[in-house]
């Protein structure tokens, strides 16, 4: 039986993956089949037909006919494209929300969130689409004018990952279309049907609308078309979202044929809580920052430098807050849930050779180390782990699931510098009222991740700042701010309007 979230999304136990533009999907049954699975019950939710070499083809040849038209549009009318994707998803973002928690596993709040983070980024964008401001210059010549202005790029691939398989698509795809571009999706094999359901939902929305395909969708069974994707000079900008191993081999393709990339990889987030800090906000978010989907966000905060003086009073009331949410574990699309399985078996194999790890290299398990195996799905308990130190090959180490470690510092200087050890750089926070010491980690000598907080944890990023991270989580920004600079190509432009041709630099070339 088909499940009641798919349905009401209107989607069948068959789905084909691929859209190939005119309001064609093509036939369901290709060749082969992905199999996405319901975390919480290990059944498989539907049969996904992938995609064919020929669908690939075809959707290529018809992205860029269609890139020829969009970029003539208007930027202010490619924003009004993309507003009524936001509105429909407005309309939907309660089944889409559902979906989103029953195919990855995150609560159904999370869920919802994501839908939400969707809807924002659209109005992001349609604001965007009236300010892509170039520069204006003062040339050294008389009579001349320099300006800059930035042209559409053209096709943009995009790779989400399994954790956030909807709101990563929509950041790069919103603001790409409002610059111009034309998207070609590959999501993960892991969540098909939340991003056939997003493109459902965005393309008749774009159909009612009298606008063109603007979105193109490709599902691969195994990784023959994704390396192609990677690989084709006609993908002038690949932004991808997963693993640093993944994302290293896609930077260095799309490098080698002068392609640009946008990498989104892994990262390794701390908290640091100061002696001064308000544990009330503290606490909270440290357990939403861990436990939050499951710890399977790349802005989940994996490691907890504590002030030597609270350290026993942070574990203490940590422990006790993880036990109060493993009573909520279950079904994510209970609201009442706080957590959801992780998203795969080899998830749960990660997090069990995590936990050993970390126990043959003197850890001690606080709380957690176990995984669920009174019912069915992919379920583990939230950890908590001390007695590391930061340089363990473990605490370095980016496992995707909820597996906390706690670590005690003297000085500021120290946790900083731990901290800023390891090979990510995403996402980063301290707990402090000391407003010398906030302004300390957020100076050029402090945090080295792109995303620096205060007083607030290192996951649940708003959308109008840009999104990324430096060193091994790739440097890519996404989202906010002047990230939307990465869809588009810039031109500088210069202008004579005096009766002279004097050169720059004072060169003198007199016939
Ligand atoms: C991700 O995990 O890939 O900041 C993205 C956050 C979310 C996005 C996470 N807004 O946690």
């Amino acid at each position: 039986m088909t499940h009641p979230v798919l349905t009401a999304l209107g989607l069948g136990a068959e789905e084909s993956g691929t859209y190939l533009g005119n309001g064609e999907w093509s036939p369901a049954s290709g060749a082969s089949t992905i199999e996405p699975v319901n975390p919480t019950t290990g059944e498989v939710l539907a049969r996904v037909g992938a995609s064919s070499q020929a669908d690939y083809e075809l959707i290529v040849e018809r992205a860029q006919a269609a890139f020829k038209v969009w970029r003539t549009t208007p930027a202010p009318r490619r924003g009004e494209a993309v507003r009524l994707c936001a509105e429909a998803l407005r309309t939907h973002k309660d089944a889409l929300g559902s979906l989103v928690a029953l195919e990855m596993g995150k609560s159904k709040p999370e869920g919802d969130g994501e839908v939400q983070e969707m809807i924002d980024i659209g109005e992001f964008a349609v604001g965007l689409s009236r300010q892509l401001y170039g520069l204006t210059m003062h040339s050294e010549r008389p009579g001349h004018r320099m300006y800059e202005q930035w042209h559409p790029i053209g096709l943009v691939g995009i790779i989400s990952a399994f954790n956030f398989p909807v709101a990563v698509w929509a950041w790069n795809a919103f603001v790409a279309a409002a610059c111009g571009d034309i998207c070609i999706w590959k999501p993960s094999p892991k969540t098909p049907l939340s991003a056939i359901a997003s493109m459902k939902i965005c393309n008749e929305a774009l159909r009612k609308g009298g606008f063109p395909d603007l979105f193109f969708l490709f599902n691969d069974a195994g990784s023959e078309l994704a390396q192609q994707f990677v690989d084709d000079r006609r993908i002038a900008l690949v932004s991808f979202t997963g693993s640093t191993k993944v994302g290293r081999m896609v930077g260095e393709r799309v490098a080698r044929r002068m392609g640009r990339s946008l990498l989104e990889l892994g990262g390794n987030n701390a908290i640091i809580v100061d002696e001064t800090a308000e544990l009330k906000l503290a606490i909270p978010a440290i357990v939403f920052g861990a436990v939050g989907t499951a710890g399977q966000r790349c802005t989940t905060t994996r490691r907890l430098f504590v002030h030597e003086s609270v350290y026993d009073d942070v574990l203490a009331k940590l422990v006790t807050a993880y036990r109060q949410v493993e009573t909520k574990i279950g079904d994510p699309t209970d609201p009442a849930n706080l957590m959801g399985p992780l998203n795969s078996p080899e998830g749960v194999q990660a997090y069990l050779d995590a936990v050993e790890k970390a126990k043959a290299a003197g850890g001690t398990i606080e709380t957690g180390g176990a995984a669920l195996t009174d019912r069915k799905g992919y379920f583990v308990l939230p950890t908590i782990v001390t007695g590391l130190s930061n340089d363990a090959d473990i605490v370095q180490h980016e496992t995707f699931a909820p597996i906390l470690y706690v670590m005690k510092y003297r000085e500021l200087d120290e946790a900083i510098a731990m901290q800023n050890d390891v090979p990510q750089g995403l996402s980063s926070a301290i707990f402090t009222t000391n407003l010398k010491r906030a302004e300390q980690f957020l100076a050029a000598w402090g945090s080295d991740c792109g995303i620096a907080n205060v007083n607030i944890g290192t996951s649940g990023a708003e959308i109008g700042g840009a999104f990324g991270g430096e060193k091994e989580t790739g440097g890519g920004r996404e989202s906010g701010s002047d990230a939307w600079k990465a869809y588009m190509r810039r031109q500088t432009n210069t202008i004579n309007y005096s009766d002279a041709l004097p050169l720059a630099q004072g060169i003198k070339f007199d016939l």
